[in-house]
């Protein structure tokens, strides 16, 4: 499946997936897109095909609004506006992606994808500047044509997340079969006050995240193939023969 000699996985963005396996093996966080436009019915279609992820008692607890063009543009102003004014410090998301405390593995793990991506791009460890720079591209959602904003009513539990990234799995996958690539964001969710503001989201929706969709750029950013535990760090197999 990945050649053990480079680690490189046989499929890769840009080409339409042809099997579930290519799909998930090609489907990689694109970072930099072309400017080409997805057709709203590709982009509908796309959400048909996710539409069909399961959920509990199939409750369905996604929304989802999709932008493009000058909608897309306006908020990807007002978000790098917003980050500009009021600092990384207060751009944070209303609920914990993340362990407060963070502890091993996992920790190195997400010092290892830092460590990757800054390193492909040449920035070094004590560059902050450039570090922020690279950061700040979720905010023009890494040049795609098309964003999706996620959102989930308030009063849903943890079930419904669990569902949420099913939904979110699916849209990727769906997109890899139209020779689509994307990026899924949680950085979206820090900027939940504008999003409110400019897309008058109300208080009884939760913004989850945000998907950057579109055709990849041949960009070194694109390059990066995350590293993942082999199965038996992660599983054990009871009662086989
Ligand atoms: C829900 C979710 C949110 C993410 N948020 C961001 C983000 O804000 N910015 C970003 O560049 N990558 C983001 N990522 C991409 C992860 O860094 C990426 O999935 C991980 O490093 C594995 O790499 P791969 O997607 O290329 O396999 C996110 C991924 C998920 C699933």
């Amino acid at each position: 499946m990945i050649d053990p000699a480079t680690g490189a996985l046989p499929f890769a963005p840009g080409v339409p997936a042809a099997t579930p396996d290519e799909a998930l093996l090609s489907r990689r966080s694109v970072r930099a897109f072309k400017p080409d436009a997805v057709p709203l019915a590709l982009v509908e279609e796309i959400l048909a095909l996710a539409s069909r992820t399961p959920s509990g008692t199939n409750i369905q607890p996604w929304k989802v609004r999709v932008l493009a063009g000058a909608v897309r543009d306006r908020i990807s102003a007002a978000m790098l506006e917003a980050y500009a004014v009021e600092g990384a410090e207060s751009f944070k998301r209303p609920y914990n992606y993340y362990p407060v405390k963070w502890r091993e593995p996992y920790l190195a793990r997400r010092r290892k994808l830092g460590w990757d991506l800054y390193g492909l791009l040449g920035i070094s460890r004590d560059n902050k500047a450039g570090m922020d720079a690279q950061y700040t591209r979720n905010y023009k959602f890494f040049d795609a044509p098309v964003a999706l904003i996620f959102t989930l009513d308030a009063d849903m539990e943890t079930g419904s997340w669990l569902d949420y990234g099913m939904f979110l799995q699916s849209i990727m996958l769906a997109a890899r079969a139209k020779g689509l690539d994307t990026c899924a964001q949680a950085a979206i969710a820090n900027a939940h006050r504008v999003l409110r503001r400019e897309l008058a989201i109300p208080d009884s929706e939760q913004i989850v995240c945000g998907m950057s969709l579109g055709y990849a750029r041949d960009d070194i950013v694109n390059h990066l193939v995350t590293a993942r535990e082999p199965v038996r760090s992660f599983t054990r197999f009871l009662g086989f023969e």
